[in-house]
């Protein structure tokens, strides 16, 4: 009795270490992203509405629970290459958006030396989240489910969010219009499938950018 009461009480301990170190890297994790978007022209809350767009979307299409608690953890990070590319105001020069584009490779450097599970995935992310459908994406081209499904959740969340949500150099567009561009690049810029997710919850979608949105008077 006494024995698997100490056997309880160890793995009890060690479900709430564990509890307690997913935490710390979720946590460590988004600071991170938000460090990364503080150079770049996006803010702090736009890697909090990509984590929470990504987990919705996850569960929509059918991932299992702990998949899209991983997806939740490393969405935040997919342009943590930024932080050595650029940090520059006003319009970017053709040489500049070349450079630009190198924030995937960076990313994926960043994190691929790491074996575990969340660094490897955020390295995945980061590395394939400007890939497109119709493979016109970049750094590689590749297309289709040659993207990992991760990084095709994130591409929705992240243009989701780039064009519904105010940034320093815009205001929101209209959601009608919003959708509209979801329609005209499902099967091209975007998978289907996802697309078809991100309108099946939409209001949840909305909710979450209206109980995160930015601090207001930014123009
Ligand atoms: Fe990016
Ligand atoms: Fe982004």
């Amino acid at each position: 009795m006494g024995l698997v009461a100490s056997y309880g009480g160890k793995a009890l301990e060690s479900a709430m270490l564990n509890h307690e170190i997913e935490h710390t890297q979720r946590e460590l994790l988004l600071k991170l992203g938000e460090v990364c978007e503080s150079r770049s022209k996006d803010t702090g809350q736009h890697v909090r509405r990509m984590a929470e767009y990504s987990y919705v979307l996850a569960l929509k299409i059918g991932l299992p629970q702990e998949d899209a608690d991983l997806l939740k953890m490393v969405s935040p990070m997919h342009d943590v290459g930024k932080v050595s590319i650029l940090n520059k105001p006003g319009k970017l020069t053709d040489e500049d958006f070349v450079l630009m584009k190198l924030h995937t490779d960076v990313g994926h450097d960043i994190f691929k030396s790491s074996k575990g599970r969340v660094m490897s995935t955020a390295a995945v992310v980061a590395w394939q989240h400007h890939e497109k459908w119709n493979g016109q994406g970049y750094p590689r081209g590749i297309a289709g489910e040659q993207i990992h499904i991760f990084a095709r959740i994130t591409a929705v969340a992240d243009v989701f969010d780039a064009l519904a949500s105010e940034r320093v150099y815009k205001r929101a567009w209209d959601i009608d219009k919003v959708m509209k561009l979801f329609e005209d690049e499902r099967g091209r810029h975007l998978d289907p499938q996802m697309v078809d997710a991100l309108v099946a919850c939409l209001p949840e979608i909305l909710e979450i950018r209206d109980q995160l949105n930015d601090p207001p008077g930014r123009f």
